[in-house]
């Protein structure tokens, strides 16, 4: 125990990976956030000096197109998404020092003036990249946003750098039928300038930072492939129009959202020093004695392994201690899915549940490797009813009525220390385990010993020993043995678990599992307040209702959404009731609100030989300037429709259903490029 005491007190600023700003958090944020949070917390207990910062991951195109569909500003879809981004994270008690953003001053300066020292130093260069181009929206199009055939396998409707059903890799430009998924269109090449950072430049340099920081296994295993292949240099700027900073000495060019996002890490910490008085280059600055570690998902370590610590060093800033790479999170098996009802927001589970079983079931199932972790709910269910309940507040709720029938007080003596010798002597391999992030593993002794603690109550039955009361003293004496192997095991557990570890120090007193040594001394002839209750059994129907059945009016047509599949629930049609349908193309001429209807839009279309007033169900996700002088797929003989605010003469096609972020979305289908009003879809 005096072993603790000892270990002398480390400085770390800890980070975890910044969520984008176009998206409500999901299940596989919250692992990330759970894990890094359990290791902040446990690093506090044991004294040291531990810093939690993250923040909202607010540029690039997917959220400047995303704010253009939904009628609103980027600055506006930010400060929103970061408002449920916080009150998501503070539900699952993740305990951050400071949430910041990327689009924020202080970042800008760190922006530029890492920038600036780079260009410098002679690590950015700059030479002309061909691209594929969107004229009818008149910008350079990511990978992402155009899709077409693929090259190889002639899948349809594929990404624009990759193929999901052979796992070709090319460029746009190899892509059959390419389109663009913002207008339609078919993209062109056009060549721009592009900034680049000299990556080869720190070949040796990331060579030997390699060599001095503990990256598991098969990060190693990567990053050695990769310096094989040879380390390429990296774009770091994109034209306008995009959602970013500007770069100084680059009128009209962006920096890459993947320059600035890491680089929110440092600005997030500033912000922090800034309320806190602490100052940035102690823990910055090239040389820093502090720690720096990042939590990641495994696929985005080549930013935090190759690029970021090569940034950092070309500026004159220290690199990460270490970066700690976990799997993806699957729901019963599988990746998680719209479609299949599997993808769960942070929201909905903090709708249903109570955070702390979710943290102790990650916390079991993490270990320190890339594993995916499955979430499998039957086994999430018995495991927290089983551990948590069934043995870890067991021992609490079956001692503590012989303390209140005892006078209140815990005894004065422990009847066995040296079963509470053997559970102490465990705590140091018991942190070993918390800080090489091997949960699962900690979980596991934890759990032994509460099976073990168990035991020892069933023993030594103190229900038998009240019934005589001559003997009560016994009874009191056997359950304050009880509470204090609780006590051990709840000081272990209190980084996994915050909300019970809470309520279990109102009850044993405040300094009860305020720090990792306290247990050196166990708790004796202290008054415990009235014992509340802790945890309750998952009902396992609740569980159940995590998982969504898939809405039964699921789209009727594809959407482009990788997540959602067409509805199985239609029956069969053959071509001839499909010929029934008059698909035409059509031109939005005019769209505006409808008064009492915050659903609708009112549009006139032009079909060539006619105009018609259709009302559409989409105000919530297109503002009528939107779509002016837009083409649109519409259904021309549909029966005309009565509606309260006059008659629908046809229908327009949209896609619809849950998007990525979990969301209810909205897609207006659009007509293919060179269509004239009237043309007929088939
Ligand atoms: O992959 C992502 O979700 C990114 N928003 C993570 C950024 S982490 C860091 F580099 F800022
Ligand atoms: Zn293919």
């Amino acid at each position: 125990m005096t072993e603790f005491a000892s270990s002398a007190p480390r400085r770390l600023l800890v980070t975890s990976a910044l969520p984008y700003a176009n998206g409500a958090l999901h299940l596989g944020h919250i692992i990330e956030a759970v894990q890094t949070d359990i290791w902040c917390r446990f690093q506090r207990l044991r004294g040291h000096d531990c810093l939690y910062v993250c923040a909202e991951d607010c540029h690039g195109t997917p959220i400047m197109i995303r704010a253009r569909q939904d009628g609103t500003t980027p600055e506006q879809l930010i400060a929103d998404a970061s408002a449920s981004h916080q009150r998501d994270y503070a539900g699952f008690n993740i305990a951050f020092d400071h949430f910041h953003a990327t689009h924020s001053e202080e970042n800008r300066r760190y922006c530029e003036s890492i920038y600036a020292t780079l260009r410098k130093r002679g690590a950015i260069d700059r030479r002309s990249v061909r691209q594929a181009y969107d004229e009818q929206a008149g910008m350079f199009l990511p990978d992402r946003f155009v899709r077409g055939t693929c090259p190889r396998c002639g899948a349809a409707d594929q990404y624009g750098d990759s193929c999901e059903v052979c796992g070709a890799t090319y460029s746009p430009a190899e892509l059959k039928d390419a389109i663009s998924t913002i207008s339609g269109t078919r993209p062109v090449l056009r060549d721009s300038d592009h900034l680049f950072f000299r990556l080869g430049l720190f070949d040796k340099d990331l060579r030997e930072w390699l060599a001095s920081v503990g990256l598991q296994p098969a990060v190693r295993a990567k990053l050695d492939e990769w310096f094989e292949a040879g380390l390429q240099d990296w774009d770091i700027s994109r034209d306008a129009p995009y959602f970013g900073f500007e770069i100084p000495d680059a009128p009209g060019k962006y920096f890459y959202v993947w320059f600035d996002a890491p680089i929110g890490y440092i600005s997030s910490f500033a912000a922090l020093a800034a309320r806190r008085g602490l100052n940035v280059d102690d823990y910055w600055k090239a040389g820093a004695s502090t720690e720096l570690h990042h939590f990641i998902g495994k696929d985005i370590s080549y930013f935090h392994t190759l690029f970021w610590p090569a940034v950092l060093q070309g500026a004159g800033y220290r690199r990460p201690t270490d970066v700690h790479v976990h799997g993806f999170l699957t729901v019963d098996g599988q990746k998680m899915s719209k479609s299949r009802g599997t993808f769960i927001t942070a929201q909905r589970y903090l709708e249903l549940l109570p955070a702390d079983p979710l943290r102790y079931y990650f916390a079991a199932k993490l270990g320190n490797g890339l594993d995916d972790i499955d979430l499998n709910l039957e086994d999430f269910t018995a495991r927290v009813n089983s551990d948590i309940v069934g043995k870890l507040v067991n021992i609490a709720s079956r001692c503590a009525p012989f303390i209140a029938k005892g006078g209140g007080h815990l005894s004065a003596a422990l009847p066995d220390e040296a079963l509470y010798a053997q559970f102490t002597a465990r705590s140091e391999d018991i942190a070993a385990l918390w800080n090489s992030r091997d949960y699962a593993g900690a979980v596991r002794e934890i759990m032994l010993l509460a099976d073990r603690a168990n035991q020892y109550v069933d023993q030594n039955k103190p229900w038998v020993l009240a019934k005589d009361p001559a003997r009560l003293d016994e009874a009191r004496a056997v359950a304050t043995q009880g509470i204090n192997l609780f006590r051990v095991l709840m000081t272990w557990l209190a980084p996994v678990l915050p909300d019970i570890a809470a309520k279990a120090a109102q009850w044993l007193g405040d300094d009860a599992l305020s720090t990792w040594n306290g247990i050196a001394t166990p708790l004796l002839n202290r008054a415990l307040a009235a014992y509340p209750q802790l945890a309750a059994r998952l009902d396992p129907a609740v569980v159940k209702q995590l998982v969504a059945t898939p809405p039964a009016s699921a789209p009727a047509l594809p959407s482009s959404s990788q997540q959602s599949t067409p509805s199985q629930a239609k029956p069969v049609i053959n071509i001839d009731e499909f010929a029934k349908l008059d698909l035409r193309a059509a031109k939005v001429l005019a769209a505006s609100r409808v008064e009492g209807s915050d659903k609708l839009l009112q549009l006139t279309l032009d079909l060539g030989s006619e105009q018609r007033n259709v009302f559409s169900g989409i105000a919530a996700n297109y503002a009528p300037e939107q779509l002016v002088g837009r083409y649109v797929v519409m259904i021309a003989n549909l029966a005309p429709r009565k509606m309260r605010f006059g008659v629908s003469e046809g229908m327009v096609l949209c896609a619809g259903g849950p998007k990525e972020d979990g969301s209810e979305g909205v897609f207006l289908l659009s007509a293919d490029a060179g269509v004239a009003p009237g043309m007929k879809i088939t």
